[in-house]
């Protein structure tokens, strides 16, 4: 690709920011290229993110050693710049070595919690081409924002999965979901421990010397950043291909023990429970699937890490689970493929998941979604600070809260029993396809619902997302009919 090095507003006006000699009486002003915003403005978190430019890939390059929790590398990030930049942000946590914007040396300093400033050599116009390498090394597991690491070091290696926050201490990057981008990743680690992470692998984990091995993940669809995973340590890696010819890609850690046949049986349903999702919300969005059963010592939480999600060991602690494999898959439509356009969308995501949920119990004959809906409903007495919580609009520190959980799925319950469920099965893949890679706001949902339900719900959305109290069941469904 071409490399524009000169900055165009100078040559032809002079200085920037400043009128420009000329002889046709109005001056020409050019604006100076400005730094890039430290952040997309993301109601809940202003600073995530970066304005400034658009990232189309990743290359993540590592090395960790998982005695030490040491990790070194390069990322290479493939960039557009979206204004005149004279510097631009990256988010970002460990030791900044170097920053290279199109083979110059850049300088870089720090500013908050998580941003790391780069002063490019040479401004940067809009429209140009980046490739920004950045080189650093740290110890992600001790290195904390208020006491916290969404990085998690075990026994046996380390998981770099967690939302939002997770990017930061192992790549740098523009982390907000509103700058998909697809990734390599690559980690050379002590030869006999496993390496998973989104996609596929282009090809088989190579020896390199000090006895180490590489593996590669390649990610070919548009991934959020928090969506991008490592799992490092002992794993069984059980590989296989759908009848329609996708990858799958299991592992199951052996830390496990007695958990582990449960794990197994649980996420080796993951390509029929795929296939369900698929009849329901449309074709699945990506190129291959699986998950990981990670370690008894990692993390207390699934995550939809994309193409694979990761769950904790506590979801196999009363046998095989099928239900958080629906939810997490779910999320590969809503979540991942169609993501939030702010976090305090939150609900499209984990309302979605939760009642992907209700909908296998109908199906497993385990329960109907109305039932589960009665038993849920019951289960927050009217006076329980659940009914507090709008799941709508939670709040930055309550986005995993119950409610845009439980409270979220009952909310698509009363859309369903508004609309019908012809309208309600036609919302969903359609949610999914008008959005599919790219983002969404509550309020496009509803204007979206409205449209193929030809209804106002206007009451059903504001009584269910955004009113605190506990809503009364016989007159929102009066109100909507
Ligand atoms: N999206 C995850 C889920 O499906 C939520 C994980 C939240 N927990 C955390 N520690 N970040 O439930
Ligand atoms: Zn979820």
């Amino acid at each position: 690709a071409a490399l524009t090095l000169t900055t165009a507003g100078t040559l032809l006006a002079g200085t920037p920011g400043q009128a420009a000699p000329t002889g046709w009486g109005r001056p020409i002003v050019t604006a100076a290229p400005q730094p890039g915003a430290s952040g997309l403005g993301d109601t809940y978190f202003p600073d995530y993110g970066n304005g400034g430019y658009d990232v189309e890939h990743y290359d993540v390059r590592l090395r960790h050693d998982p005695a030490t929790d040491l990790l070194t590398g390069t990322t290479t990030i493939l960039a557009t710049a979206t204004q005149d930049l004279s510097t631009f942000n990256l988010d970002f946590l460990l030791d900044v070595e170097s920053v290279r914007v199109n083979g110059w040396a850049a300088t870089t300093s720090t500013a908050g919690v998580h941003e790391v400033v780069v002063t490019p050599a040479r401004t940067v116009t809009r429209g140009q081409q980046l490739t920004i390498v950045v080189r650093y090394s740290g110890i992600p597991s001790e290195t904390l924002v208020g006491g916290y690491t969404g990085w998690t070091r075990t026994d046996d290696g380390a998981l770099a999965v967690n939302e939002p926050e997770s990017a930061w201490w192992w790549f740098p990057s523009n982390d907000h979901p509103l700058d998909k981008a697809t990734f390599d990743i690559s980690v050379s680690v002590p030869t006999g421990v496993e390496v998973i992470s989104n996609g596929v692998q282009p090809r088989p984990p190579a020896a390199e010397a000090g006895n180490r091995t590489r593996w590669i993940w390649r990610t070919t669809s548009p991934t959020a950043t928090y969506l991008a995973f490592l799992a490092i340590g002992q794993y069984d890696i059980v590989t296989d291909t759908t009848p329609s010819g996708q990858p799958v890609v299991n592992a199951y850690s052996t830390s496990l023990g007695a958990l582990g046949p449960a794990a197994r049986a649980s996420i080796e349903r993951t390509g029929e429970i795929v296939d369900w999702c698929s009849g329901i919300f449309g074709p699945y969005p990506f190129e291959t699937q699986g998950g990981v059963a990670g370690p008894v010592d990692g993390i207390s939480f699934a995550l939809e890490t994309q193409t694979r999600p990761v769950y904790g060991p506590g979801f196999w602690r009363r046998g095989a689970n099928t239900y958080v494999v629906v939810h997490e898959n779910a999320h590969q439509w809503f979540g991942d493929s169609v993501s939030v356009a702010e976090w305090r969308h939150i609900w499209l995501n984990e309302g979605f998941a939760s009642y992907a949920e209700w909908l296998w119990s109908e199906e497993q004959g385990e329960g109907t979604a109305q039932e589960v809906f009665d038993f849920v409903y019951a289960s927050y007495p009217a006076d329980d600070e659940f009914w507090q919580v709008l799941p709508g609009d939670p709040g930055a520190g309550r986005i995993f809260d119950n409610a845009v959980y439980d409270r979220g799925a009952m909310t698509l319950h009363q859309l369903r029993l508004a609309v019908g469920d012809d309208a309600f099965f036609e919302i969903l893949p359609a949610w999914a396809t008008e959005h599919r890679y790219g983002n969404g706001t509550v309020a496009q949902f509803q204007a979206l619902a409205e449209r193929i339900s030809g209804l106002d719900l206007d009451d059903l959305f504001t009584t269910w997302l955004f009113t605190a109290g506990r809503p009364d069941v016989a007159s929102a469904a009066r109100k909507a009919a």
